[in-house]
């Protein structure tokens, strides 16, 4: 791992989960516990970045020299990362965010009354493709979480969200991926791949690092 390799580059990573609101006590969201974003952004920092992290609601402290702008739902996140998009060269989206939101969050506590409750969500807007189809995009990388045929659909999430890169998960497992301490990921992008077996999210993050700041010197002589 070469420390100097992002120096003088300005690095915004999503991170964690989003809630989405459904009264004032009570939200939809997920197992993200944000180790993931946190080891890219501690390791971007060490290999010489300036860091800000765009950070949903989690129970870890944040890597010492990182900027953190904190965020609940993925309409906030939307918000944050497209006002940090503008000075960055590379944006890096390992949050979970929350595909739906109640169509209605409601004013008051949500009473206990019929045996049966529907809830109505609405689509949320797409965060790392908001980013990437911007004028002047940065150099975006996505995650792709995934259960199954994970290389099939990370390939489509890469394609369709026109990334520059796709770092995939299973998250079929439980040693890996969400909430544990340990990843294996593929990572893919038009013009190749690499594989990383089941490590610390601390060791892969650092491996992520090194590709994409090799990735992102290719893209500039493009
Ligand atoms: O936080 P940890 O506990 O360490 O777990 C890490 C992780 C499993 C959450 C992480 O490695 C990971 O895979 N993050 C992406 C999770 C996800 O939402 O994947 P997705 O396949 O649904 O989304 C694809 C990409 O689009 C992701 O980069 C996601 O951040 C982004 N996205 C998705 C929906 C949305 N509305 N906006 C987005 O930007």
């Amino acid at each position: 791992f070469e420390s100097g390799i992002l120096a003088g580059v300005s690095v915004v990573i999503t991170a964690g989960p989003t809630r989405e609101a459904i009264d004032p006590v009570r939200y939809i969201s997920n197992h993200s516990s944000g180790k993931m974003g946190y080891a890219l952004a501690a390791a971007a920092r060490d290999a010489g970045a300036r860091v800000t992290v765009i950070s949903g609601p989690v129970n870890i402290l944040p890597p010492e020299r990182v900027r953190v702008v904190p965020v609940s739902s993925a309409l906030d996140m939307l918000q944050a990362a497209q006002s940090e998009q503008e000075h960055c060269q590379i944006f890096i989206a390992a949050a979970a965010v929350a595909d739906y939101r109640p169509a209605q969050v409601a004013e008051q506590k949500v009473k206990k009354s019929t045996d049966e409750l529907t809830l109505t969500l609405i689509k949320n807007p797409d965060i790392v493709a908001t980013v990437a189809a911007q004028e002047n995009a940065p150099f975006t990388v996505g995650f792709a979480a995934e259960t199954q045929d994970v290389e099939h659909y990370a390939r489509d999430k890469l394609n369709r969200k026109k990334l520059a890169m796709i770092i995939a998960n299973d998250v079929s497992r439980n040693d890996i991926g969400f909430n544990s301490d340990d990843n294996a990921v593929s990572v893919f992008w038009p013009t190749g791949e690499a594989r990383y077996e089941a490590m610390s999210k601390q060791q892969l993050a650092r491996h992520l690092i090194t590709l994409m700041a090799d990735r992102y010197q290719e893209y500039l002589l493009n």
